[in-house]
């Protein structure tokens, strides 16, 4: 029986959260020892068309012709028929699984969507370009976060380190030198919409005072492009601590991730920043090898439900 397989990374973003949904620049990098996986097999002797979903990381089996049309999955196969000119996939099982922490600003909805229509568009012979495939996310994406800047589907898709402007710059980034990240888990769910919709409430009430703080989170990404680009690798730490006082100051930090930052510096680190939506989800701690151990230690002490080590590099 054929199976048709695809996986996609997590990601988080190093500089640039929130502000890039205002138009300023922003960094993600991929996260590949987080991934989604997604398996298709034909089952010839179900009826044509049925598509059967089994994911049990979310405790769901049933068929796509049960799921609420609403449902992430069920939009992305939706966008996915459609891109492909097709009525309905040939019967199959479709598993999904995933070891990306939900809801912790890891892009787990992305990653999924990313492997979903990659195993489905092999399973029928016609392969999805890279920007179908981040376009049709971005369209799935909205169902998670609203109005999203687009960089998550981007960094995903691509699995490459990212320099993005909303509508206007996606750039791979080189790496010129590779480094390494703590990613350390708050364990507390922070769903993306609600920390956007809190900034952009904040921002229509005190727009001149939010215009000054996204401009100045666009400069540490500017300058953080600098630094990956040519290898001024030290100069990413400080840029990271300027960044997550930024973010504070929006309002989108929390005792936690705080803990968390200043448990990481006091580590060794060289910088440390929330990463993603805020609230709840993930920080990142900017790290030397020797340090690394150090670091983890010092965030499980603090309370972190769980770190990742992760190095970027160019691939
Ligand atoms: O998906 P998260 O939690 O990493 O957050 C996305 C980053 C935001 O800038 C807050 C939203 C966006 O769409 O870019």
């Amino acid at each position: 029986m054929p199976a048709f397989s695809a996986s996609a990374p997590g990601k988080v973003i190093l500089f640039g959260e929130h502000a890039v949904v205002y138009g300023r620049p922003a960094i993600a990098v991929p996260v590949t020892q987080v991934r989604a996986k997604a398996i298709v097999i034909a089952e010839p002797k179900s009826p044509p068309g049925m598509l059967r979903i089994l994911a049990p990381d979310i405790h769901l089996e049933t068929t796509l012709a049960e799921l609420p049309e609403s449902h992430p999955l069920a939009v992305v196969i939706q966008k996915a028929t459609l891109a492909l000119g097709i009525d309905h996939f040939p019967a199959c099982s479709l598993q999904v699984t995933s070891t990306i922490p939900i809801a912790a600003g890891m892009g787990s909805g992305a990653a999924v969507s990313v492997a979903v229509l990659r195993a489905l568009s092999a399973s029928i012979g016609h392969l999805l370009s890279d920007v179908q495939v981040s376009d049709l996310v971005y369209e799935a994406e909205k169902i998670y976060h609203g109005i999203p800047s687009g960089i998550d589907n981007t960094v995903i898709t691509y699995s490459r380190p990212v320099y993005f402007i909303k509508g206007k710059t996606m750039e791979l980034l080189p790496v010129k030198k590779p480094f390494n990240l703590i990613i350390g888990d708050t364990g507390i769910k922070s769903p993306t919409a609600i920390a956007v919709g809190d900034v952009h409430r904040s921002w229509e009430a005190n727009n001149r005072q939010y215009d000054q703080l996204f401009d100045a989170v666009g400069a540490s990404a500017i300058s953080a492009r600098k630094a990956i680009r040519s290898g001024n690798i030290s100069t990413l730490g400080p840029l990271m601590d300027e960044n997550h006082r930024l973010l504070q100051q929006m309002g989108v930090s929390s005792p936690e991730l705080d803990k968390l930052v200043e448990a990481a510096r006091a580590g060794g680190a060289l910088g440390a920043k929330l990463s993603g939506a805020g609230r709840g989800g993930s920080m990142i701690a900017l790290v030397e090898p020797e340090t690394s151990n150090a670091v983890t230690t010092a965030l499980l002490n603090a309370g972190a439900a769980g770190t990742i080590l992760t190095r970027i590099e160019h691939s």
